[in-house]
Formats: C-alpha cells, structure tokens, sequence
C-alpha cells in the first residue's frame, strides 16, 4: 500500500511551478479538475499505470474521500491538489506540460454575481490552454445545455483551443456520482471537448507567487502583550477581495514569543499559517513564522500590517498617546 502522504501535494511546501512529470517512464500527464469523490480519476489512473494523473478540488472533505479510494487501491501514478482550479493552473502547473483536461460537472454558477467563477469567464480559457501542450486536449461535462452550449462558444473563440468534438448523451467508460444522479433523472448530458492547436494565446499574466518569507514589521514599544494577545480571536480585516481573521494564539512559556493563526483568502484562495510577535528590548518584531511560509498574497500582507497596526495602536492607547511610523520589510 502507497504512502497516504505521497498522494497530497500542498503548493505552499513546494518549488514553484510543480514537478508534474512525477514518476519514472510515465510520460503522458493529465489533470481533473472538481473531481468530487474521487471515482473518475482513479479510474483513469488505474486504466493507464503508464500515465500520471493529477486531481484539483476545493473541498477538503473531497479530497480525504479521494485519498481513501486511491490508497485502498495502492495507486502510485495520482497526486491530489486542494485549491481553487483557477488559482493552481496559473501558480502552479508549468506551461504547456499537460496532455488533457478533465472537468465533470462543474457547477455551472447560474446566479449572475457567481458568473465569473464558470470556466467560461474571465482568464480561465487561457489558463486552461496555457497548461495544455499542443494536441492536449480540455473536456468537459455538465447537465445544463445552456451552460456547455455557453463553454462550447466562448472556448471555441480563444485563439489557441479548437472544438474537435460536441455531443448529446455521449458514451462514457465512466460515470461520475453526479452524472448517474442527473442520469436517473432523465436529463441530457453535453459533452466539449477542445484541443489546443497552436502554443499561442496564454495569458502571461501568470507570475508565480513570491513565498512570505523573511517578511517582518517592527513596531517601536514595549511591554507585555499577553492580554492583548488573547483578545485577537476573531479580530481581522479585509481589502477588496482579500480578507483575514487572526484566531487562536499561543504565548512562549517564558513569555516575550506568541504565535497567533490567521486564516487568508484572496478570491477563493485560502491559506492557513502563523504569525509571530518577538517582544525585544526596544520593539516588537511581527513576522510570518517560518516553518508556515505562505505565499505573499494581499491578505497575507494585511494580516501582518494589520496585527503591527494593533500593536501600535494598544501601545498608544496604553500609554495616551498617538502611534508612530512603524519600519517594515514586506
Ligand atoms: C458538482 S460537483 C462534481 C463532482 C464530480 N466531478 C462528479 O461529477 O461527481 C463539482 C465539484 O467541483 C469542485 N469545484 C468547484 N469549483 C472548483 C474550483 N474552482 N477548483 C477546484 N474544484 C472546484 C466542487 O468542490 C465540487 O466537488
């Protein structure tokens, strides 16, 4: 049986972009994306042990489900990423390193303010292609005519993916858990399917996330922050898409040292990691703890200003007067 570990890949304890050719002699490469529970990619990875197979979702609990499939049948050829699809394609997959594109009923977001989340909207198209090698291929799913005649058009339009196929109820070598649910209730199946036909047209707005480290404020004071500490539970903040909430904290024995969580998300991007806060002689040292190291996305830059502003701010308030300008390394 494989090691359960093997098959999760966390983006923030890897080099950027991923290695996806894992595994020796095993040259072909595919992702599925929203693979739900897991069936239709360990399918796949079963059916083709000479090719390797790499699964995105957002939901955790999606993932640990997976995980158990893919360890009951000691798959070694599958790595499972948790994330938002959008988020990965750009940061982490390396351009034009994928031979297909999987997408099984993807929700289709109806509700006009959901509409930038399709697959059709915004930069996805490009992303998707700028994964792809020329003559990959991106398929897609769904029960919604309305949803997969909108794909069909949009992706058919970009410049680098070409419609090679369109079909109604099409034969499948797998079914998915929402595919036989929709299948009972008697709807339709659409099926998309592009190849990307030129190694043109990807967005290069792609830039691979710096990691936060070596990142610090100093906020000039002194004096113990203990209760202060204890009092950020919940506290947070947010600019535009990018929100942060600090939750439990954790004081050295000796006090000077706190951890204090903090939980990110910029878009559907969400990170979980540690700040530190150094008492000194002088100052405070607020810093991302080390062994965390997120990437420096805006929320994570708030998280840090926003807990050296707080400082600042309990120091003035202690002491009646106005905070300072505090020196920061960002
Ligand atoms: C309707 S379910 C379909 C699951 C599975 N493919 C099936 O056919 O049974 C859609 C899945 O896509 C996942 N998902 C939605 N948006 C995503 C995104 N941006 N990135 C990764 N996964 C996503 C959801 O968590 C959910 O598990």
């Amino acid at each position: 049986m494989s090691d359960i570990r093997e098959n999760i890949v966390v983006p923030e304890k890897e080099q950027l972009p991923l290695d996806v050719r894992r595994g020796s002699g095993l040259t072909r490469v595919f992702l599925e994306i929203g693979f739900g529970n897991g069936e239709f990619i360990v399918h796949l990875a079963r059916q083709n042990p000479d090719a390797y197979f790499w699964g995105v979702e957002m939901s955790r609990s999606c993932v640990l489900r997976a995980l158990k499939r893919i360890q009951g049948e000691g798959l070694n050829n599958v790595s499972l990423l948790c994330g938002d699809a959008r988020f990965i394609l750009k940061e982490c997959i390396p351009k034009e390193s994928l031979d297909g594109i999987y997408m099984n009923f993807p929700c289709p977001w109806p509700k006009k303010k959901h509409s930038k989340r399709r697959v059709s909207s915004g930069d996805f198209p490009s992303e998707i292609s700028g994964v792809l090698r020329k003559g990959g291929f991106f398929e897609l799913v769904t029960d919604e005519e309305w949803y997969g005649v909108e794909v069909r058009n949009v992706l058919s339009a970009h410049p680098s993916l070409q419609l090679g196929e369109w079909c109604i109820n099409p034969p499948r070598l797998v079914t998915t858990k929402y595919e036989r649910k929709w299948l009972e209730m008697g709807k339709k199946i659409f099926l998309s399917r592009f190849v990307k036909n030129n190694e043109e047209g990807y967005s290069e707005r792609s830039i691979f996330l710096r990691r936060a480290e070596d990142v610090h404020i100093r906020v000039p004071g002194k004096g113990s922050l203990n209760v202060f500490v204890k009092g950020l539970y919940n506290q947070g903040g947010g600019n535009g898409e990018s929100l942060w909430v600090y939750k439990r904290s954790y004081a050295s024995g000796d006090g000077g040292a706190h951890l204090v969580e903090v939980v990110a998300g910029d878009g559907s991007f969400e990170q979980k990691f540690f700040l530190q806060i150094v008492e000194r002689e002088e100052d405070v040292l607020v810093k991302i703890a080390p062994y965390s190291s997120p990437f420096l996305t805006t929320s994570v830059r708030g998280a840090l200003e926003g807990l050296g502003g707080l400082i600042e701010a309990h120091y003035a308030e202690s002491k009646g007067t106005m905070p300072s300008k505090k020196e920061r390394v960002l």
